[in-house]
């Protein structure tokens, strides 16, 4: 075995204990949730839905803090970079699972309204029992399918949209489609930015055709390479290559702080 394996799996034995709340299974895929302490207060200490035998996060936050939260920084990075164009009012996250998005969006953006869209009941007793603390009603979460509600939404257009659409560490490929960008297009504010948490899930031709049909919605975007995973940044029209460039810079930025 790899000796910085070894020297992992000591650390984790050694400096962090781990408390399982519960556990359910959800078509054919086991998750818990699970509390990581780390000893001596070395890291904060973190709750998680966790899968794949705790080898992967559906959503992670931390327990004692309300500067960011460890899920996906650089969806976090990307939001607060165009947040450097426009203002947040009203924004959206299609998949919550433990809503850590939605709750940094609420933690960073005091009037912004957030509404999560979940398909998963028992996803949302369990976000409501372990990860919404602290959160109030400007924070709305739904339960319904995220491909309904963008074809049947009339309000007013968001601001921000986070795709984070996945079962276990399956993407869900209808988010390619043709029908559901357009919708997107259309619930999207003026200046709205649309974020897609893609993962690891494509290979470099899948995602290339993809980004093909996204043009003919959404001239502008900006892919995001972060450790295996990719994410998948949309503009509003008339947003020219200079201000996503900076908008490439000022992402990168605020990832490494
Ligand atoms: C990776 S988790 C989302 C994590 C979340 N964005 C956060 O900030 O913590 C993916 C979630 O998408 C949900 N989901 C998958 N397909 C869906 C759909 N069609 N409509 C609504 N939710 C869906 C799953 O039930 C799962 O809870």
């Amino acid at each position: 075995m790899n000796i910085t394996l070894v020297l992992k799996k000591y650390f984790r034995k050694v400096f962090i204990r781990r408390k399982e709340l519960e556990s359910f299974s959800l078509n054919g895929v086991q998750f818990s949730v699970v509390d990581y302490c780390y000893m001596f207060g070395i890291r904060p200490s973190i709750r998680a839905i966790a899968h794949d035998e705790g080898r992967r996060f559906s959503s992670v936050i931390y327990l004692n803090s309300k500067k960011g939260h460890p899920y996906l920084p650089p969806v976090q990075a990307m939001i607060k970079a165009w947040a450097n164009w426009h203002e947040y009012h009203h924004a959206l996250v299609l998949g919550c699972a433990g809503c850590a998005l939605p709750r940094f969006l609420f933690d960073e953006y005091e009037s912004c309204a957030i509404r999560g869209v979940e398909r998963s009941d028992k996803m949302i007793e369990i976000a409501k029992k372990f990860f919404l603390h602290g959160i109030d009603d400007r924070f709305q979460l739904i339960h319904g399918d995220a491909f309904d509600y963008v074809s049947s939404y009339q309000g007013v257009g968001y601001d921000v949209i986070i795709v984070d659409l996945f079962h276990g560490k399956e993407l869900a490929m209808r988010i390619f489609t043709d029908d559901f960008i357009c919708h997107l297009k259309r619930i999207c504010s003026d200046h709205g930015l649309v974020v897609f948490n893609l993962s690891s899930s494509l290979s470099q031709e899948e995602l290339d055709h993809y980004k093909t049909s996204l043009k003919n919605y959404f001239p502008e975007a900006s892919l995001m390479l972060w450790h295996q995973s990719r994410f998948l940044a949309l503009f509003p029209d008339k947003t020219g290559h200079d201000v996503v460039a900076s908008f490439k810079k000022k992402t990168q930025v605020y990832l490494r702080k």
